[in-house]
């Protein structure tokens, strides 16, 4: 993290106000004088302000149960985002793990540890996602088979990888993916000839949904959850 930003995340100095204490001679990193809010910190380093610690605050951990019509993003014009919902120190800190289109449900991850969205988000571990899919006509044998086996989507140079498909009811299935692939879920239907009318993620990883959130609603995460791999 740069040391501007670490003092204006964890003291109530703005960034410019933290340019000018640095400036001023007045923060140290590992006991000298720092010249630059630029500078890059090592997660070890020890920063003073006049020989008073800054430590870091705690990243943060939440889980959010989106309704349909609120975006997953920082700002938007014309709707409401997650970031509305919420009301938590160093919001312009967050961010989502793994976004939801706006007519989607359920699920969404938020915090302000990169290397833990990271981890959750990136393909290489592949963790998966499991949703709710309401159809809008009836799943058939072989679109099952097709997704299970890999779907080839449109502008995509591979197909996807094999799904898990399990049979809720003739019109909803539930889906379980180890890619995060723009649109993926609506774009693997429309693949084996059908078309999604509702979507609703329930977990990411080993993660699920608390059944006590309702639309709207969040919680931090425990330990537990922060630390499943
Ligand atoms: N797949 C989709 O098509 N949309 C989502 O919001 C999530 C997965």
């Amino acid at each position: 993290m740069r040391l501007d930003k670490l003092i204006a995340t964890s003291t109530a100095f703005s960034r410019a106000q933290a340019k000018g204490i640095i400036r001023g001679g007045k923060i140290t990193v590992n006991g000298e004088i720092a010249k630059s809010g630029s500078m890059k910190l090592d997660d070890d380093a020890i920063v003073e302000y006049m020989g008073v610690p800054i430590k870091k605050p705690e990243p943060q951990f939440i889980m959010f149960n989106k309704p349909a019509g609120v975006v997953c993003a920082n700002v938007d014009e014309d709707h409401e985002t997650v970031f509305d919902k919420l009301f938590l120190p160093r919001m312009d800190t967050l961010h989502i793990a793994g976004r939801l289109d706006i007519d989607t449900t359920g699920l969404v991850l938020i915090t302000d540890d990169g290397q833990w969205s990271h981890k959750i988000t990136s393909p290489k571990h592949q963790h998966e996602k499991t949703y709710i899919v309401d159809l809008d006509s009836e799943i058939t044998e072989k679109q099952i088979r097709i997704l299970s086996e890999g779907v080839q989507l449109k502008n995509e140079v591979n197909r996807s990888l094999p799904a898990k498909v399990e049979v809720v009811s003739n019109l909803k299935i539930k889906l379980t993916i180890t890619e995060g692939k723009y649109h993926q879920v609506k774009r693997m239907l429309a693949a084996v000839g059908n078309h999604v009318v509702k979507l609703h993620r329930e977990s990411v990883g080993k993660i699920q949904l608390d059944a006590n959130l309702k639309a709207g609603e969040w919680r931090k995460l425990t330990e537990e959850e922060i630390n499943l791999d």
